[in-house]
């Protein structure tokens, strides 16, 4: 897979974030295959609201994707990353969180950041830190509206996986920071804890 083809996505966890994303990527014109816990007609509303290039699929169809956008519940996360086939390096976009509704209460993390304790979860899988920063208002809004690129941060430890998430961020519309290996960007990014999150940062120019 080189950065410049877009791999086969797919969307695991369809509520707030992830449903933005995917009006994201639809407003680009941008397939993927989106899931929640459910059957996939669950999300027979959602896939007819959002149009064109998204569709609804198992679990199992999402995460078989080349690249893998998880957007679950932090505590959630095990049941929802279990018994899927090996990743076998394929590229897992973290857009979690550690902390959740309704209590908001931070997960004690013991000092890793929190997509050190997501990579455990997807064994062999090539992880990315993206689209965790932003409200998922402004994910799905227009990326352009104040006339720049609104930005959004990535990090990896994979060069090419890296790469194609900032090349899939790029199509989309919003300019992309690399912000280098996990160990540094994702211990900005993530949230709470980084220094990033929430700051709805434009390049102009
Ligand atoms: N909302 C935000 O402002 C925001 C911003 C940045 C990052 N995030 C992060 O994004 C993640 C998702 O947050 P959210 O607000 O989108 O949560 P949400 O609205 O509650 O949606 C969670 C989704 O996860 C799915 N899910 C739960 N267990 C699953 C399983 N075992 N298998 C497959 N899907 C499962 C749910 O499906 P069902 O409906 O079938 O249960 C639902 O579609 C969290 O880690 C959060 O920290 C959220």
């Amino acid at each position: 897979m080189t950065p410049e083809r877009l791999p086969t996505i797919g969307i695991l966890g369809a509520g707030s974030l992830g449903s933005a994303v995917a009006r994201a990527l639809a407003q680009a014109g941008i397939k993927a295959v989106i899931a929640n816990s459910r059957a996939p007609a669950s999300l027979r509303a959602l896939v007819a609201d959002i149009g064109g290039s998204i569709s609804a699929g198992t679990r199992e169809q999402a995460a078989n994707c080349e690249l893998v956008i998880v957007a679950i519940n932090w505590s959630k996360l095990p049941a929802a990353l279990s018994n899927l086939s090996p990743w076998n390096r394929r590229i897992v976009v973290d857009a979690n969180n550690s902390i959740e509704a309704p209590l908001f209460q931070p997960v004690d993390l013991k000092g890793r950041t929190s997509s050190e304790v997501f990579t455990e979860l997807v064994p062999g899988a090539r992880v990315v830190k993206a689209f965790n920063h932003l409200s998922p208002e402004l994910i799905a809004g227009d990326p352009q509206a104040e006339g720049g690129r609104r930005v959004l941060f990535y990090s990896g430890d994979d060069p090419v996986a890296r790469a194609t998430v900032g090349g899939l961020i790029a199509r989309i519309g919003f300019f992309g920071i690399d912000l280098g290996v996990l160990a540094v960007g994702a211990r900005l990014a993530q949230f709470p804890g980084g220094v990033l999150p929430t700051h709805n940062l434009v390049r102009f120019a």
